[in-house]
């Protein structure tokens, strides 16, 4: 299965499975002499830990960072960065039921489509268990560019609407936003490799993501140009707009303004209320999904989203210092 590895300068190559011993990632390309400490690591996967809440997946993992390689006395060595993530709570039985049967909307059907077989425990690399090594990246890349800030917020739903949903053995989808400052101006490249391009690709590669919209987005599609167009005015010095439909990005390239952008997810896919599908053979079945689940996706998702845009700063910003 190729697909697994994401960067050009800073690239991280993930590994693991929902049910597998563990899930971890080898960073290539990060800069030697670079301050790394455990505990920096390890307090972006606390963000992302499963169990917090009763509104998230009941599964309980300490999410334990160790470090493989590639680090030496809290400094990256400039060699192959190597962490690891082990599972601990895994309860497999939970999906023998499922072993031959096609959840609708999550990724049975596709993987055995492609690969003739798959790993049905816990959903295994289709799983947001994979997302551990993304989030322990990111916390890597995050100290690449210390000056670039991030506020990541869950815009909907509310915490009373996914209580409502889960209750009711049901899911509901969300959508999250994410304000990136101080963002110099000219990181990006102008036509495949655009950051807002980067980004959506980023974005997108995380499990349960349908949409991607940045700055004006689709109301874009709604406005004059008049009404649109961000005016160009200097402020101390610094070439700023006054308004911010780019979303902080124009032809790719950064403009030195807040990166805005929004992601949707959709309702978590494994669901207690009964559906219809077939099994392995295409005959009919109907579906109850036991298990533990998470009830909304992006309530989890913010720190994997905050992870994924340091990834592309990150590797931006040694572009832009090294190869223009
Ligand atoms: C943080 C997080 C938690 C998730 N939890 C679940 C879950 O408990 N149950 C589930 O069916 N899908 C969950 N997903 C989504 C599936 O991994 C995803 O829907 C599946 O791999 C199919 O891929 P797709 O939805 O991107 O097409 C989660 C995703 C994320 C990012």
């Amino acid at each position: 299965m190729s697909g697994n590895s994401f960067g050009t300068l800073f690239k991280i190559t993930t590994w693991g499975e929902s049910h597998g011993p563990a899930t971890g990632v080898v960073i290539d390309g990060c800069p030697a002499g670079l301050k790394i400490h455990e505990k920096d690591i390890q307090k972006e996967l606390d963000r992302r830990k499963p169990g917090q809440s009763q509104s998230t997946t009941a599964r309980k993992e300490a999410d334990k960072i160790e470090i493989l390689s590639g680090i030496f006395e809290n400094k990256a060595t400039g060699t192959p960065i190597s962490l690891i993530i082990r599972n601990t709570d895994t309860r497999s039985k939970d999906y023998e039921k499922l072993k031959n049967l096609y959840r609708p909307s999550h990724a049975d059907f596709t993987y055995d489509e492609k690969y003739g077989f798959r790993d049905h425990r816990g959903g295994g690399r289709a799983s947001a268990r994979e997302t551990t090594a993304r989030v322990a990246a990111g916390a890597i890349a995050k100290k690449i560019i210390p000056f670039i800030t991030f506020k990541t917020t869950l815009i909907s739903p509310d915490f009373k609407t996914i209580e409502a949903a889960r209750k009711e053995g049901d899911s509901i989808g969300g959508l999250i936003e994410c304000v990136i400052q101080n963002i110099p101006a000219g990181l990006g490249s102008p036509v495949f490799e655009k950051l807002d391009a980067r980004l959506a690709q980023a974005m997108l590669s995380i499990p349960g993501t349908k949409g991607f919209e940045i700055g004006s987005g689709f109301k874009g599609a709604e406005m004059k140009g008049s009404e649109h167009n961000d005016e160009i005015l200097t402020k101390k010095g610094k070439v700023m707009t006054k308004t911010n439909h780019a979303g902080g990005v124009v032809g790719g390239i950064s403009n030195g303004m807040d990166i805005i952008f929004r992601v949707a997810f959709k309702p978590t896919a494994s669901i207690a209320k009964k559906q219809q599908t077939i099994d392995q053979k295409g005959s009919k079945k109907t579906i109850e999904i036991e298990g533990r689940h998470d009830p909304c996706i992006a309530l989890r998702a913010l720190p994997i989203v905050e992870s994924m845009a340091a990834l592309v700063l990150a590797d931006e910003y040694l572009i832009q210092k090294t190869v223009k």
